[in-house]
């Protein structure tokens, strides 16, 4: 039987995600896709993402509600693939509600979502502090809820609905905590514990209450014509599978978790914007194959400002790694492509690109090494770029950016095979450049 219909809703899903360590400057990007947006949802991750926000004079920094909802109007959801951390949603939720921002009716969590525990974060503490080879954490307790969800014990929003059986999990939670925390000599930190615990339990009727499936959400979204953004947090690099293994966070960072993480099918995905800093930086343990000497990463961290809206711990820094960015711009699919932060280059001589790692045996490969061990050995083979050492930060066109600059880009676009549609020379709005 064929029959002529349109299977395809009007409306589409852009995903955005990041394409190196993570801290690319997405926020930046979401704020300008935004405009034109009906709902942002966030896919994965937890309260170990960190998106700096002004709101009038005051700065403060989301950690777990989509970065969206600074557009009046946007409805903002969770989505299953994220891993809630309660007590921190409401506190961003409470304080932008202090702040004058409207939220009625524009915030959704996904039913299908996974609590993060208080227990989770202790668990993520105490297992790095004690651990041989440290990932380096965030300490938010991703790793920890997500074995949870992995394993089958994980409690979900849709738990809250019976109250019975919310206590029994938890109970069984607290008790599984308490036998990991004692086996690892950490038992003391049971303490702290059980005040946390009734303090995230007291706002689980609030939470109830903005629970949806937003997967029917989106879907009807798409059906009245709407557009959606998918949110990612963290970057390709530190995809649990992608990625460079162990040194990871525990979700699909990459454009294909967007699917799952909403619950939505790959076919509604129109576009996938994929975000670079112009160059690398990486928080956390693992290699970082680009990675300067200690007197030039120092320098560069100054010029960037290199430091996680998370932890604050210092971020360290290397030239753009195209092996990286091209591993990105196939695994996720990229359709295009934003560069942030180029003016952090503008008073260097020479600028560097990572075009391919050499092995100490002096094969050399373009393709990104699935051995995360390997990658501690290899050399990059450097292409450099002469600088334009002039202030690009009131450039507003590409026509406007030194030459040098703008060969530096055409080279970013030729190597990663994707075109170049934003550039950003500042922190403000007005100095993110659209290239049409
Ligand atoms: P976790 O996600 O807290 O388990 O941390 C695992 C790794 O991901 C560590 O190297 C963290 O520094 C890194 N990481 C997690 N979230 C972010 C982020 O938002 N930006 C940059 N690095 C992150």
């Amino acid at each position: 039987m064929t029959r002529d219909f349109d299977w395809r809703p009007s409306g589409t899903c852009t995903v955005i995600v990041g394409c190196q360590w993570g801290d690319e400057g997405k926020g930046k990007i979401v704020d300008v896709l935004a405009e034109n947006v009906d709902v942002v949802a966030r896919y994965q991750g937890g309260a170990n993402a960190g998106h700096t926000v002004h709101v009038g004079d005051n700065e403060f920094i989301l950690h777990q509600i989509p970065s969206g909802i600074l557009h009046e109007g946007t409805r903002c959801l969770l989505g299953n693939g994220v891993v809630l951390d309660v007590e921190q949603f409401f506190e961003e939720h409470d304080a932008l509600v202090a702040r004058g921002i409207d939220l009625t009716g524009r915030v959704g969590v996904s039913q299908r979502a996974h609590l993060l525990m208080p227990y989770h974060r202790v668990l993520d503490r105490a297992v790095e502090d004690r651990a041989a080879e440290k990932i380096g954490t965030t300490g938010r307790g991703i790793g920890p809820a997500y074995e949870d969800k992995a394993g089958r014990r994980g409690i979900r929003v849709a738990d809250l609905n019976d109250a019975e059986r919310f206590k029994r999990r938890v109970d069984e939670g607290m008790q599984r905590a308490r036998a990991r925390l004692e086996a690892i000599g950490a038992l003391d930190e049971m303490a702290s514990l059980e005040a946390a615990m009734q303090a995230t339990l007291a706002l689980g009727e609030r939470l109830r209450v903005l629970a949806v499936d937003t997967g029917v959400e989106i879907e009807a979204a798409l059906e009245r014509g709407e557009q959606v953004l998918l949110e990612g947090a963290q970057g390709t690099a530190l995809d649990l599978d992608h990625g460079t293994y162990p040194f990871v966070t525990s979700s699909n960072t990459t454009a294909a978790g967007a699917a799952i993480g909403v619950g939505v099918g790959p076919t509604r995905i129109g576009r996938v914007v994929g975000v670079v800093k112009a160059y690398t930086t990486r928080v956390g343990n693992g290699p970082l194959p680009t990675g300067f000497e200690p007197e030039m990463d120092e320098h560069m961290r100054q010029l960037g400002g290199e430091f996680g809206a998370t932890t604050g711990r210092p971020r360290r820094c290397g030239w753009f790694d195209a092996v990286l960015a091209r591993h990105a711009a196939r695994v996720n699919g990229l359709t295009e492509l934003a560069v942030t932060k180029l003016d952090v280059l503008d008073t260097l001589p020479e600028i560097g690109i990572g075009l391919q790692y050499c092995a100490p045996d002096g094969t050399c490969t373009r393709d990104f090494p699935a051995d995360t061990y390997q990658l501690s050995q290899i050399t990059p083979e450097y292409e450099m770029m002469p600088g334009w050492r002039q202030d690009i930060t009131g450039c507003r066109k590409l026509e406007d950016l030194p030459a040098n600059a703008r060969a530096y880009l055409d080279r970013i676009e030729e190597l990663t095979g994707t075109p170049i549609r934003w550039v950003s020379v500042g922190t403000r709005r007005s100095q993110i450049i659209e290239v049409s």
